[in-house]
């Protein structure tokens, strides 16, 4: 029998205390996020005992314009009565658009720093605990970290310093459009194209200084769970590390072994929304299992609600 309480410690994280270790990445579910179906299917997976649900990637472009803080609301307020804590994250620029780093103007930096902090204050006056800023997975920001993406040779490219000058930027504008209350979470993918776990840690490091108070490192379970999370455990603060964690040992490993503090499930919650509880039942048995056929992503791309085959429901 698994000992299963290392995932239902709670753990402070400046003002706030997430209830358990569980986290909900965010995944685009095309349900919107100001919509009554937005509302349902978060606040169901806050229901079943996710501690932080982290809402999908959300444009910064255009997102002051389509959201008041009366419209995302309802979704933080759906997120707080299952008892979890709600965070959003905020994707640079428009799903789809195939914009790289050498492509925008400084102009355009300068709008898209804007963006990203008129959209955090939204989300935290809308009642989000936290926002998440997507670096990850090679988009936009990723690319501007990368030195085979970045072919900038101004203050925004060139050096490592200049590479990571973006997401600082981005990182100490939204810190400052937030209340102090509201957590900053940034989303990083540890390893890329042309630059080291090494040069990854120096970036942390900037963002931790700047304000960030929860890394998101994803993908980070490479060789074993949570094995690229780990170094940052240097930088002090609270990691979350993701990947195939939705087999519970895989997920207990990295908490017993101090790799991250925060396991996310991803694929797994929308195989089955009632992992969390069920873990915490103790009826791992009644899981049903994502099995990685990846239909989820057939749905994300064809703009469908995303479900699961085996939980249509969902
Ligand atoms: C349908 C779908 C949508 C996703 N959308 C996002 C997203 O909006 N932002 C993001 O950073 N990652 C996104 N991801 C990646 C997940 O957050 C997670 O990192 C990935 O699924 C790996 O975790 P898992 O093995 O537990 O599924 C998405 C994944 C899926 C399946």
């Amino acid at each position: 029998m698994l000992d299963v309480s290392p995932l239902f410690q709670p753990l402070a994280v400046g003002s706030k205390t997430l209830p358990n270790r569980i986290v909900m990445p965010p995944m685009v579910v095309n349900r919107g996020i100001s919509t009554r179906a937005a509302c349902d299917w978060y606040g169901q997976h806050a229901q079943a005992g996710a501690g932080l649900v982290i809402v999908e990637a959300t444009n910064v472009t255009g997102f002051a314009g389509r959201y008041g803080a009366a419209d995302l609301a309802p979704l933080a307020e759906a997120i707080h009565a299952g008892g979890a804590l709600a965070a959003l994250q905020l994707f640079p620029g428009a799903r789809g658009q195939t914009t790289a780093p050498a492509d925008l103007t400084r102009l355009q930096i300068d709008e898209l720093v804007r963006g990203y902090a008129a959209a955090a204050a939204i989300c935290a006056e809308a009642g989000f605990d936290g926002v998440e800023i997507h670096g990850a997975h090679g988009f936009l920001l990723n690319q501007f970290f990368s030195p085979e993406k970045n072919a900038r040779r101004d203050a925004y490219g060139d050096t490592l310093a200049g590479r990571m000058a973006l997401a600082v930027r981005i990182a100490r504008a939204v810190r400052e459009a937030l209340p102090a209350d509201t957590l900053l979470l940034y989303r990083h993918t540890p390893v890329g194209p042309g630059y080291s776990l090494e040069e990854s840690l120096e970036l942390g490091q900037e963002l931790v200084d700047t304000g960030v108070q929860i890394l998101d490192l994803s993908p980070s379970s490479i060789e074993e769970p949570g094995d690229h999370a780990a170094p940052f455990k240097a930088l002090g603060v609270p990691l979350i590390t993701v990947n195939d964690l939705d087999d519970v040992a895989r997920a207990l490993t990295v908490l017993r072994e101090g790799r991250a503090d925060l396991v996310a499930v991803g694929r797994g919650l929308i195989a089955d929304p009632l992992w969390p509880a069920k873990v915490r039942q103790g009826r791992l048995d009644e899981i049903v299992t994502c099995t990685k056929c990846d239909h989820c992503f057939v749905d994300l791309r064809a703009e469908q609600p995303v479900g699961c085959v085996q939980w249509p429901r969902g």
